[in-house]
């Protein structure tokens, strides 16, 4: 089919994939995660213990997919339980292994940008209190400064925290990361802690390194009632939303981080950030149950009707990422999608999947909308949290035993997208016919 209309992005949109130190690199035994792994919350007992193999020095390999890939841009992040083992005493030899792994994509013109805390952290900073220690702030902060000093001559792109509204929720109300609290009052603390982290870490990078483009990454998740018409639904929605997703940027407006249980006013937080990440996956219907107060009295499920990922993780909402880019303008910071993607081990939906997010991105950024790039979530398989080896996110396919990795027809798409700046009707012809109808209707 010949090529006759096109999906363009404007110039210089960034191209990339996004991955996490701990998901990635194996190796990882100060962790949390390792700890929580041994305390077999793993999902069919899977492992970290290797993962892709980065620490053994795969991720050469896998920076030259992103080259095949023709990416531009990718996320990464360091782990800080390898950076700093004991408090205050620092690794050489992972700062240097950073030091290579930056080198390593500047050598094939690929502009990092660093996640400084991924959800893992060190086993003596859980010990302390985690983030639900009030003096987590300035234990981060000590970190961020020294990583920003040996890294910053690599890397002027950072993010301070991957999630912190997500990883609250996760580790501190649903008992599924360690160090599997299950209390909304725990939950609210942790968050206004990681608030707290967020800006004193903002401010160090700048300290250190003025120059910088620092930001922080935010789960967006989009709430419906499921009964439009019914008020009760409508409240029991807005109230996930507003608690997910809006706490973290209403912040920056004046400083003060507000949560059910109280508010804080942080010194220095009002407009603490130079970009914002998204990350958007999916969508939950909400109807009002009072049977759940921990839940703000929100039963949340996918509809009946909507396409699910392979273990029922994602619904596919494409329509979504327009409505979280036009909800997260109003904040009127820069925006980056720093992650986006989908479980699919068969390669049978990420295709489509990724064509109709690209193509509601798309809609977004041509109304001029602040949209600087798309980091793909993820290269390659990878380590996926309590959920082991059981969802495959990768462009690549992670082989457990040889760790060979193989390109799933995305990875070709996602290449040539990339190399486009954008995708036509004939790649849409070739990687998802399905969709032709509705990318490019004839009526
Ligand atoms: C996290 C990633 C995770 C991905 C898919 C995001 O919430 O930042 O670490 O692997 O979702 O589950």
């Amino acid at each position: 089919m010949a090529a006759t209309a096109r999906f363009q992005f404007p110039k210089d949109f960034r191209w990339g994939t996004a991955t996490a130190a701990y998901q990635v690199e194996g190796h990882g035994d100060n962790a949390d995660w390792w700890a929580w792994e041994q305390a077999g919350k793993i999902i069919n007992s899977d492992s970290a213990a290797v993962c892709n193999d980065w620490w053994g020095g795969r991720y050469i390999e896998d920076f030259d997919r992103m080259v095949e890939l023709h990416n531009t841009h990718a996320r990464i992040s360091v782990a800080w339980e390898r950076i700093e083992p004991s408090p205050s005493v620092w690794n050489e030899d992972a700062i240097a292994f950073y030091r290579d792994m930056l080198t390593a994509l500047r050598d094939r013109d690929i502009v990092p940008m660093v996640t400084l805390s991924h959800f893992s952290v060190p086993i003596w900073f859980l010990e302390q209190g985690g983030w639900m220690n009030d003096d987590a702030p300035v234990i981060f902060e000590r970190f961020v400064r020294k990583v920003v000093r040996e890294l910053g001559d690599l890397c002027t792109e950072w993010m301070t925290l991957n999630e912190p509204n997500g990883y609250a929720v996760l580790a501190y109300l649903a008992g599924d990361f360690p160090p599997g609290h299950e209390s909304l009052t725990d939950t609210l603390k942790v968050s206004r802690n990681m608030f707290r982290a967020h800006v004193a870490g903002y401010h160090a990078v700048k300290a250190v390194q003025p120059e910088s483009f620092v930001g922080y990454a935010l789960a967006i998740r989009l709430f419906d009632p499921d009964r439009p018409g019914s008020p009760l639904d409508r409240w029991a929605a807005r109230q996930q939303f507003n608690n997910f997703n809006v706490a973290w940027p209403n912040a920056l407006r004046d400083g003060v981080f507000r949560t059910p249980l109280g508010n804080t006013a942080v010194k220095g937080g009002k407009d603490a950030l130079d970009f914002m990440g998204l990350q958007y996956y999916t969508r939950d219907m909400v109807r009002f149950d009072l049977s759940r107060p921990n839940e703000l009295f929100g039963r949340r499920f996918f509809r009946e009707d909507d396409e699910l990922s392979h273990t029922g993780f994602i619904a596919n909402y494409p329509e979504g990422m327009f409505r979280v880019v036009d909800w997260a303008r109003k904040y009127g910071k820069p925006l980056i999608i720093s992650e986006s993607g989908v479980e699919d081990p068969e390669d049978s939906l990420r295709r489509r999947y990724l064509l109709q997010h690209l193509r509601h991105l798309w809609r977004a950024v041509n109304f001029t909308w602040p949209v600087l790039g798309f980091y793909h979530w993820t290269l390659v398989d990878n380590f996926e949290w309590e959920r082991g080896w059981s969802q495959r996110f990768g462009l690549y396919e992670l082989d457990l035993e040889t760790y060979t990795r193989k390109a799933r027809p995305s990875a070709s798409m996602y290449a040539e997208i990339a190399r486009m700046n954008g995708f036509d009707n004939e790649i849409v012809a070739r990687y998802a016919p399905e969709l032709l109808d509705e990318l490019f209707p004839v009526k």
